[in-house]
């Protein structure tokens, strides 16, 4: 995608929402579903929309988790770093995972396959440690079961 169709769909995605009441949440959701991430054109953009400053927009798409600043990975591989599945081992997973495929927290892969992101839960807390690919949740896992799921998405 090139930077004049990424400020189009930027464009686009600020006036769908532009009548709202707070519309500056839905903005960034309709931002990430257009272009797969919100990415810097966009912040000016909507601090132009919102009448506000840049700051003020950098501060609300750092506070939520869920808006990506760069691109994903086709494929997203969840690992969970909360108090239960740490007790039963996955920081040392965690390592050993992040060795063997290559990214560290938040990285994707070269070629957009995947993309590593830490969690603080699942909801799998009685099957640590937990890891979700894709939908796809994942309990008890080690780092061979966890690179041979990897290996079977392209
Ligand atoms: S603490 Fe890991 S799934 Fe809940």
């Amino acid at each position: 995608m090139t930077e004049t169709e990424i400020r189009a769909r930027v464009a686009e995605a600020i006036a769908a929402q532009a009548g709202r009441e707070g519309p500056l949440l839905p903005m960034l959701h309709a931002i990430q579903e257009a272009v797969g991430h919100v990415p810097d054109e966009a912040v000016p953009m909507l601090a132009d929309a919102m009448q506000t400053t840049t700051a003020e927009i950098h501060g609300v798409i750092s506070f939520y988790h869920d808006f990506k600043r760069a691109p994903q990975g086709r494929h997203r591989l969840r690992l969970c770093r909360a108090e239960s599945c740490q007790a039963v081992g996955a920081a040392a997973l965690h390592d050993e995972v992040r060795e063997r495929i290559g990214l560290d927290w938040g990285e994707t892969t070269p070629d957009g396959r995947l993309t590593l992101e830490a969690v603080y839960c699942l909801g799998l807390c009685a099957c640590g440690p937990a890891a979700m690919l894709d939908d796809r949740p994942l309990g008890r896992v080690d780092a061979e079961g966890l690179a041979a799921a990897v290996a079977e998405v392209r």
